[in-house]
């Protein structure tokens, strides 16, 4: 096997990082056909990423909407670049079993659980359909359908992001009413998860906030803690392969010096970007007994300068796509550079009205208008496109 095959085989013609496969995409072994597989050590290294008919369909929907054929041309390439697919209902594990009859043999699809109870307790763009008291919900009507669909595909490579900012709040935002009283669903949340999920084809990735999040000097310990906690809670599941940072984020992969190197607080933070944030963990999780391999989130770094302040996350006006998926990361610490966040799907909506609307979707540096989370935001969309780094 080569060591470096995470694109899309489309993506990768297009780059001339691969030759296309000899036999065409629809005569190849795909879903319950392929042969049983174990996954171990770097799963992007081994397989091709899949790109996702959900996501591709909202893109070519979005390319039919744009009259310039240039701007159109490279839209359309974002269909082929494999992107994570978020499983943020219950309704939606309905796009589930469908999605993996399509998964060729020797792709490894990305998923993202995203539904605990309390969702999203320091913000309220994300909130979820499921209440801090409603774990028993989560187990029987989230998790277990999706553990009972996943067994049914032991033959297809599925790479997971648990839970995107959830244990990151309860490190850094514990004073919050509304964290303190979803700390124990997402504790057990994610441990159960983490229990439920660990089939041989699957690998897990914790979210681990990124590096002007946990990567505060004095957040990194607690951090490592807490995480590897719900790891170890879980019975130190052997698909845990580490940690996924930057999801839905904006930090840049390496940047020297860091986007935030000259604010008044920058001393208290040595993870300036997400390659120090990895190099900073990484130790401090195989310390607390668990495996420190990252995944980033590069979907949308590609412009930096763009926010007013660190924390500033909500649909930030101005980014461009980044650096494509890919595991030629060079650096040990990361196995693979990820699209966990669908550009052009919005972060939260800026009509102050709405009942999730986050003050941080107001800010001067967020992009508006802009529709509910998770929903499309065109404009948005073109945006990503004409500032990606590189080029589409
Ligand atoms: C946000 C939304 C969620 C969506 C995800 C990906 O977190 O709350 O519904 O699936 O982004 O766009």
């Amino acid at each position: 096997m080569k060591s470096v095959i995470y694109a899309a085989t489309a993506a990768a013609a297009f780059t001339g990082a691969l030759a296309a496969p000899s036999t065409p995409k629809s005569k190849r072994q795909m879903g319950a056909d392929c042969s049983a597989v174990s996954l171990s050590g770097n799963a992007f290294a081994q397989y091709e990423g899949y790109a996702n008919s959900y996501y591709a369909a909202e893109v070519e929907a979005a390319v039919e909407q744009i009259s310039d054929p240039d701007l159109a041309a490279a839209a359309a390439r974002v269909a082929d670049i494999p992107t994570f697919m978020w499983l943020d209902t219950r309704a939606k594990i309905d796009i589930l079993e469908p999605e993996l009859q399509m998964v060729p043999c020797d792709e490894i699809i990305g998923l993202v659980i995203y539904d605990l109870p309390g969702r999203d307790c320091a913000a309220k763009a994300s909130n979820g359909e499921l209440s801090y008291d409603q774990i028993d919900v989560y187990r029987s009507e989230y998790i277990d359908p999706i553990a009972e669909i996943i067994s049914r595909y032991p033959g297809i490579p599925m790479a997971l992001v648990i839970e995107p900012d959830s244990l990151p709040n309860l490190v850094t935002n514990a004073d919050l009413q509304t964290c303190q009283d979803s700390a124990s669903a997402y504790r057990e949340g994610v441990a159960y998860a983490l229990e439920q999920l660990n089939f041989d084809n699957v690998v897990m990735y914790l979210d681990a906030g990124h590096g002007g999040w946990l990567g505060w000097d004095d957040n990194l310990e607690p951090g490592a803690q807490e995480i590897a906690d719900a790891y170890q809670r879980a019975g130190s599941p052997s698909q845990v392969m580490g940690v996924a940072s930057n999801v839905a984020g904006w930090n840049a992969f390496s940047m020297n010096p860091g986007e935030f190197a000259n604010a008044d607080d920058a001393q208290w933070n040595s993870a300036q970007d997400e390659q120090r944030y990895a190099e900073l963990f990484s130790p401090l999780l195989e310390q607390n007994g668990m495996p420190g391999q990252f995944i980033v989130d590069t979907g949308r770094n590609a412009v930096q300068g763009l926010r007013d302040e660190w924390g500033d996350w909500c649909n930030v006006d101005g980014a461009g796509f980044g650096v494509r998926p890919t595991s030629d990361t060079g650096d040990s610490n990361v196995d693979a550079f990820v699209w966990v966040k669908p550009g052009g799907e919005s972060d939260g909506t800026s009509d102050t009205s709405a009942d999730r609307y986050d003050s941080y979707c107001g800010k001067p540096d967020a992009f508006k208008p802009s529709p509910e989370a998770g929903t499309w935001n065109q404009e948005y969309f073109e945006m990503l496109v004409r500032n990606a780094d590189p080029p589409l």
